[in-house]
């Protein structure tokens, strides 16, 4: 079913399954990978700056056969451009490397921000600067009379942050997309946004390389009563809660499976519920403690909203 889609809080309508691109060039095999998905249905492409290849997708979507209208193209713009007075830039940079006259979706990547100067990926408390969140969105807001991206929304963004967040928002964020799979499931966080008219795009939906999901006894048992693989009862676990999933695959057959989802009874839902480990993969307090607060806000608050 490639024709599921999610209503954002502006009407738009996204492709509830999306190709994710990130580490996606590591095999070099980025280009023909997306002109493949768009092939066999994919319609929604998950793009980021950071992700440091976004002009093979840009060479590579203007390639496909497929009206632009008919896309979605969502990208995020780096930690060092945070600064409102930047933002304008950081959207003009990702339009010209995808070679796109308009985003569907343009997300603010992380809610914390680093130095213009230093390299975005920097971790070093010397790069990190305070730059409140809301000064950040008020110029995405004004990005969206541009005509230049249509929907706006956020990356990693805990409760609490959203919380102190949408009382001050002219434009409530569309999608917050955030590491969800069957070990993480953020069951908290989806029941907020979803109750704010937040979209949620679950990223990692397979575990990636770190969180073996796809290894899981009972993931494994509930693929085999579907005559399913693992990979697509996660997928279809996440969707069936109504998140958008991302996953990433250079793999055809992989592609293919991965747009076909199994019928998961409640029961088995009920039961995936249950293998909730809180594994987290992706984590910046991993690289710098000071950063705890993005996902651990019970421990550190957020310095600056
Ligand atoms: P590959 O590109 O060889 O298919 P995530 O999107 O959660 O980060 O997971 C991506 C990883 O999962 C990639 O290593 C990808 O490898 C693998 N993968 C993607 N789809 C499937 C699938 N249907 N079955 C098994 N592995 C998959």
């Amino acid at each position: 079913m490639t024709d599921l889609t999610i209503k954002l809080n502006n009407g738009e309508l996204m492709p509830a399954i999306g190709l994710g691109t990130w580490r996606a060039n590591e095999s070099g095999l980025l280009a023909q990978t997306i002109k493949t998905a768009i092939g066999l249905g994919y319609r929604h492409i998950d793009c980021a700056k950071l992700y440091g290849n976004q002009e093979e997708i840009g060479k590579a979507l203007k390639e496909v056969d497929v009206p632009r209208k008919d896309l979605f193209i969502v990208s995020k713009f780096e930690e060092n451009r945070h600064r409102p007075e930047l933002v304008a830039g950081a959207l003009d940079e990702i339009l010209n490397e995808l070679q796109l006259e308009y985003l569907d979706l343009l997300l603010m990547h992380w809610p914390y921000a680093i130095k213009p100067e230093a390299n975005a990926m920097s971790f070093a408390s010397s790069d990190i600067e305070n730059v409140p969140i809301m000064d950040t969105w008020r110029a995405m807001e004004d990005l969206v009379s541009t005509g230049k991206v249509r929907s706006i929304g956020v990356s990693n963004f805990n409760q609490t942050i959203l919380e102190k967040m949408i009382p001050q928002c002219r434009i409530v964020p569309a999608v917050n997309q955030v590491e969800i799979h069957p070990y993480l499931q953020a069951k908290e966080l989806v029941k907020f946004c979803k109750k704010s008219g937040i979209a949620v795009t679950g990223y990692c939906p397979l575990g990636g390389r770190r969180v073996n999901v796809m290894n899981d006894n009972f993931i494994k048992h509930v693929a085999e009563a579907h005559i399913g693989t693992p990979a697509q009862v996660a997928l279809s676990w996440a969707l069936a809660r109504g998140i958008a999933v991302i996953p990433k695959s250079t793999n055809e057959i992989r592609l293919k499976q991965n747009l076909h989802q199994v019928t998961l009874t409640s029961d088995e839902m009920r039961m995936i519920g249950k293998i909730e480990r809180h594994e987290r993969k992706v984590d910046p307090a991993s690289d710098n403690e000071e950063l705890e607060w993005v996902f651990h806000e019970d421990k550190m608050e957020c310095p600056v909203i």
